[in-house]
């Protein structure tokens, strides 16, 4: 059997019969590339995926309860000193780096290129999401002395508008031999009917496989042997769209060093004795609501993307399978007359690993909780709720209180 006779019979068994439609009409050349990326696709995955979707997600409601936390206001001064110099101790010594996951298509706030190449209209002239983390990373720098490693995850669709725009930007300043960028893997997207998509260059359309795909990007690209080399034990991993992003903050650092003995990070349940994080919508509505004796909400800690691990956690998790979540978000896609459609509403599932789903492979994790308007402002929506507004309207506001306070 020749090779596109395999590759036919793959697609008739996955129902895919719009892509061998396809595979007759293409010429040798892209024809060849079409089978390869066939033959590349784990079609048994993606059924198991599609399948998945027409699940409904069951909670447990006597399986989860709250976790323990600290409150990052409510520390007494020793403790954030000793926190602090814990902390500072491994930045000092180089035993820091930092993560930016920047692979994530940004469809809800639908700016056209990498996400941290958006501009938030701050102090009239505007600061790009990426020169915003970049003056985060550099004023750590100048405080203790060192240049933190700054390890970015791009997607293959956005790497060389990344890299382009940070080379136009000069890296904002940030050493440049100290800024790595590095490619997270992909998934194909698919739509309600479990077809799989078509992009504009013919060939099966592929996303991002989620932020949870950051620890075996992390591993495959070479980043964590580098890590290693340079003599990194703690590694910050964060988004790159909350513009008050603290990626280099000792207390936290210095908590979870203390707090370490089965390393733990930050976020807010336990189910079946394991640290977890559901989704708000995802919780039962009774639970979401439940108050302890303080009338504080017992499930009030919200992951906020801003993730502590050691070095040894990293790798631990880069080698375990992961758990894919469907998102059902906007995709364009090129139809069976050759016609590429630009769909106004949701259209086809990505499939996306959740860098949360990690922690239940511990037994344990330390959690800080922060103050929203101090540590969280993000750029999720075009409009309303976490747009660029809101975030404009935090960053200002903490800024002023911050330079304030140093007056
Ligand atoms: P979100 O889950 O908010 O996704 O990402 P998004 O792609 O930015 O936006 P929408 O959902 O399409 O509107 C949270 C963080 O994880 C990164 C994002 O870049 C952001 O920093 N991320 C997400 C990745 O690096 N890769 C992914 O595959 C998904």
């Amino acid at each position: 059997m020749d090779k596109t006779e395999e590759a036919a019979d793959i697609l008739a068994e996955y129902n895919q019969q719009h892509i061998i439609t396809l595979l007759k009409k293409l010429d040798e050349a892209k024809k060849q590339e079409l089978i390869e990326q066939i033959n590349n696709i784990d079609f048994h995955q993606l059924k198991e995926l599609y399948d998945n979707t027409k699940k409904e997600i069951e909670i447990k409601e006597n399986k989860i309860v709250a976790i323990d936390y600290l409150d990052k206001e409510k520390l007494s001064k020793n403790e954030t000193e000793r926190f602090n110099n814990l902390g500072e101790n491994i930045i000092v010594n180089g035993k820091y780096a930092v993560v930016t996951m920047a692979g994530g298509q940004g469809t809800r706030l639908g700016h056209t290129g990498p996400k941290g190449t958006f501009k938030l209209d701050v102090y009239g002239k505007g600061k790009y999401l990426f020169e915003i983390l970049a003056e985060n990373l550099k004023e750590a720098n100048k405080k203790y002395n060192v240049t933190i490693p700054w390890y970015i995850m791009t997607s293959k669709e956005n790497n060389n508008a990344t890299q382009e725009f940070l080379e136009k930007n000069n890296y904002f300043g940030y050493d440049k031999n100290n800024v790595m960028l590095f490619e997270q893997g992909e998934l194909p997207l698919m739509d309600t009917d479990g077809k799989l998509l078509i992009g504009k260059d013919l060939k099966i359309k592929e996303a991002s496989d989620g932020n949870g795909g950051v620890f075996c990007s992390l591993r495959k690209t070479g980043m964590l042997s580098d890590m290693k080399e340079r003599g990194v034990k703690w590694v910050f991993i964060g988004g790159v769209d909350n513009v008050l992003l603290k990626m280099a903050d000792v207390t936290l650092l210095g908590m979870a060093i203390d707090r370490n003995p089965k390393e733990r990070v930050g976020v807010f349940c336990k189910m079946n004795g394991h640290p977890k994080v559901i989704e708000y919508s995802e919780l039962p509505e009774k639970m979401a609501e439940e108050v302890d004796n303080n009338g504080e909400l017992k499930f009030g800690e919200s992951h906020i993307m801003c993730n502590l691990f050691t070095i040894d956690a990293v790798e631990k998790i880069s080698k375990e399978p992961l758990i894919y979540h469907s998102a059902f978000k906007k995709n364009s896609y090129v139809d069976e007359n050759g016609k590429e459609i630009i769909p106004t509403e949701p259209n086809s599932y990505k499939f996306e690993a959740f860098i949360f789903d990690s922690f239940e492979l511990f037994d344990d994790i330390a959690i800080l909780r922060g103050k929203r308007e101090d540590d969280f402002a993000p750029v999720k929506n075009k409009e309303g709720v976490d747009s660029p507004k809101t975030a404009k309207e935090l960053y200002e506001k903490y800024w002023e209180k911050i330079n304030k306070s140093m007056n």
